[in-house]
Parts: C-alpha cells; structure tokens; sequence
C-alpha cells in the first residue's frame, strides 16, 4: 500500500460529525450580525506581505515569526493572512468603502499563523472578525462589546466569559508612556527574562502582558499606563465604561492589557474563559484609528475584535449541554427486491421536489433489509421508507417510524408527500 500523505501540521479537518455544532454556532453569529444591521464582506486569503508589516507592526510576535510568506512565480513576496483587519482596511480602501462613510463590516473565515500548535491554537484557524469605520464615539465600542454579550447569551456560554478592558489611549500618551517604562525598566535589565530584554528595545508596551510572574512582580512598581493617558481617551473610556455599567455589562478594568498588534489605540478588550486551559482567549480588539491613515487612506476612525471560532466551538461543547443539533437525514428510502430501485430512485426524487425543507436520503449500497435498516438509523432519519417487490407492484410505500412506537403505515405512493407533510405539520 502507498504511504497515505498527512494534513499540514496545525491544520485540521472539520469531519462531518463535527459540522452540525460548527454550523448552528456560524448561524448564530449571522443572526446576531443580522439584527444589528452589519454587512459581510470577503476578502482574499492572500495579500502582499507588505500590508501585514506595515500594519500590524514589523515587531510583533506575529510579523516576526508566524507569517506564512512565500515568493510567488513572479518574486513578489505574499502572505496568508495571520488576521483579517488589515485586509478589510486595504479592501475599504481599495473599493471606496471608507471616506467620508460609515461601515459596519463583518468577514468569517480561515487565517494562517505559525505557532506551535496545541488544544485551542493552530497554524490554520477561523475567526469571526467585525470591523466599523467611520464613527469616533464610545456607542460604537459599547455596541460591539454588546453584540459579543448578545452572541455569548445566544450560545449560551455567558457564565463561562469575562470581559478585560483596558484604554492605552493616543499614539503620543502612548508613547510618552514608552519611554518611561524603558527608564524604569532598563537599570532593571538583568531582572528580565531573554523574551523581555528583546522586548526592551523592540516592543516594551509588550512586556506589560508577559506571563513570567517574577516580571509582573518588577511590573508592579513601573509606570502606570493610566497617568499618562491624555485627556480624550480618558474621556472617551469613562463614557465606554458608564454605557456599559448602565446596560449591565460586567467587566474587570485590566491595566495590563496591550494586546499583541500594533495598531491599536484608546480601548482595548479581550473575552477571555478559563473553561479551555492555556488558550482562553476567545475574542480581541479595540480602536485602531490610526490604521486606515497609516494604509494611504484618509484618517477615519476605526474599531473592532474577531473571534477565534474554534476556540468558540471547544466553548460552546465544553460548557454548553442544552444545544440541539438536527438530525441531517428526515427521510432514509430503503429498498430491495427487483424491480425495486428505480421507484425508489424516483420517489427520493419526488420527495425532494415536494418536500423540499426536508431531508432526503436513498440507501446507496444494496444489502438486506437488515442492513439498510442499520443505515437508516445511523442517518439520523426519523422515518424509513420501505419499497419491496411487494409495495412496488400495489403502488404503496410503507412508512417505519424509527424513533417512536408507533405503527408502519403502508400508504399509496401518490398520496405519500401529502402523507409526510401531515405528519411534520402535526
Ligand atoms: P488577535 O487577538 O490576534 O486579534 O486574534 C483574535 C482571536 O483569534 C484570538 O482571541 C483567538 O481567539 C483567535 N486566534 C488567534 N490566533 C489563533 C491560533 N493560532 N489558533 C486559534 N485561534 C487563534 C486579531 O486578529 C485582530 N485582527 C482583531 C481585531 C479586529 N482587532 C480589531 N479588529
């Protein structure tokens, strides 16, 4: 036998048994986007790799070592996307979608980053990402934190998430802030760990989340973000924060939170549970106003988050026992004897054509009765829909309930949608 070739490391298969659950989850965020009035949009999953550098920062953990960059035939260098924001503001930008406008977009699909995989993080994963330009006041980031809760509540994962919120406010407070954390840090040099030296002089904001405790003990006689913040964005995060009190949004105020891209300004938030172990963030973002600007667009204000749907998903099955998937298969068709599998070819058909909200499903690969029946029940159907030599010479099919007691029925194969429909109204 020839050697079976594998899956890419990090990159899974979504199998059948589990894209009952993937899907009613995905219906659930469209109907949530849906009542909020929100447009899909889709971009490409390749871009060139200069809009990811320049846009979500050339020393970030994901610019730095996650990127999947290849050469195509021409030379140019080119990118999986590792996130969608930067793509939806190259394709705002690109369509005319942004100046002078508001847009409320959302985008769902496959991202690549290469991480070393474990439970909850992979080299290829889904996120639900939404992304709103064009309007600077606080309602639009309590009306995203909303949707969230709204989503949450739908699949039915509330009790599981909390909300961290933080303010990092303008580039300029920001970096202010910048260089006070490196004074304090820097005769400190030899308390941090290899990570966070690098860090010193790279991306200092990024020490503030590292995980080493010893640092978060250094941490906590720094600079505090918050004394530097400028005027605006504390003005604009009270606000946030009162919308959100006064709708009964619970949060923990995080001052640690930085997030792990650069583009990012004012609020930051991330939903995060401690249902899935080390990977328990399930939701990110924030404002980014400066990004559609610093894109060779006009300055237009901007915020959003993703989710990561496959942690969603570990989520909504960790925690979530109430949900009710339907079954794929209503109608299983079974047939033996000669003669037999034409009309049963032709009824499946006409029941798809009369019946058609409800599934359909013929038997595929012969066998007894017996054996079809097993099928039948393994389908998922209800009911069974039996043709033998006998049925097909009088005309009738005999309808099996596979699920509850009741009696067979042998009904008149014309009258046999009619029949069906009756049953499902009942
Ligand atoms: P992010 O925090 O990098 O933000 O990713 C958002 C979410 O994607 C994470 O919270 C996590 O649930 C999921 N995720 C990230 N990496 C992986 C992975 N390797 N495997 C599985 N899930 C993963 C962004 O991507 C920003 N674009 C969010 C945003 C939109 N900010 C403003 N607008």
């Amino acid at each position: 036998m020839i050697k079976p070739i594998q899956a890419i490391r990090g990159m899974n298969d979504c199998l059948p048994t589990d894209t009952p659950l993937w899907q009613w989850v995905e219906n659930q965020i469209r109907t949530t986007l849906a009542s909020y009035g929100y447009q899909e949009i889709r971009m490409p999953l390749v871009e060139d790799t200069g809009l990811f550098s320049r846009a979500i920062g050339e020393v970030t953990d994901v610019v730095e070592k996650e990127m999947f960059t290849f050469n195509d035939r021409d030379g140019e260098s080119i990118t999986l996307r590792p996130e969608g924001t930067a793509g939806c503001v190259r394709a705002g930008i690109q369509n005319g979608l942004l100046y002078n406008q508001e847009q409320r977009l959302w985008y769902m699909g496959a991202m690549f980053r290469y991480e070393r995989p474990q439970k909850g993080r992979y080299r290829q994963f889904n996120q639900l990402g939404v992304e709103i330009f064009g309007i600077p006041n606080p309602q639009i980031d309590a009306e995203l934190i909303l949707l969230t809760a709204r989503l949450w509540k739908n699949l039915g994962i509330s009790d599981n998430v909390t909300l961290q919120l933080n303010s990092i406010g303008s580039l300029e407070a920001r970096k202010n802030y910048r260089q006070a954390l490196v004074n304090y840090l820097t005769p400190r040099y030899d308390e941090l760990d290899e990570d966070c030296q690098r860090r010193l002089t790279t991306n200092p904001l990024r020490i503030l989340d590292s995980k080493n405790q010893s640092i978060q003990a250094l941490l906590n006689h720094a600079p505090k973000l918050q004394d530097y913040l400028d005027e605006e964005s504390k003005a604009h995060f009270t606000e946030l924060c009162r919308l959100l009190d006064g709708l009964g949004v619970r949060y923990e105020l995080n001052p640690k939170l930085v997030r792990g891209l650069d583009y990012y300004n004012k609020t930051v938030f991330e939903w995060v549970t401690d249902s899935l172990g080390a990977q328990g963030t399930i939701c990110g973002g924030g404002r980014y106003d400066g990004l559609v600007e610093q894109l060779g667009g006009h300055s237009t204000s901007s915020v959003g988050f993703a989710i990561g749907l496959e942690r969603l998903v570990l989520l909504v099955q960790a925690v979530n026992t109430h949900v009710c998937l339907p079954s794929p298969v209503d109608f299983y068709i079974i047939f033996a004897g000669e003669n037999t599998s034409i009309p049963a070819f032709f009824l499946a058909e006409k029941l798809r054509t009369e019946l058609p909200s409800c599934r359909t499903m013929l038997n595929g690969s012969g066998g007894n009765f017996k054996k079809q029946f097993k099928r039948a029940d393994k389908s998922g159907a209800s009911i069974a829909l039996v043709l033998g030599e006998e049925e097909v010479e009088a005309g009738n099919v005999v309808v099996k309930f596979l699920r509850d007691d009741r009696p067979q029925e042998v009904v008149d194969i014309a009258q046999i949608c009619e029949f069906l429909n009756h049953l499902s109204t009942k």
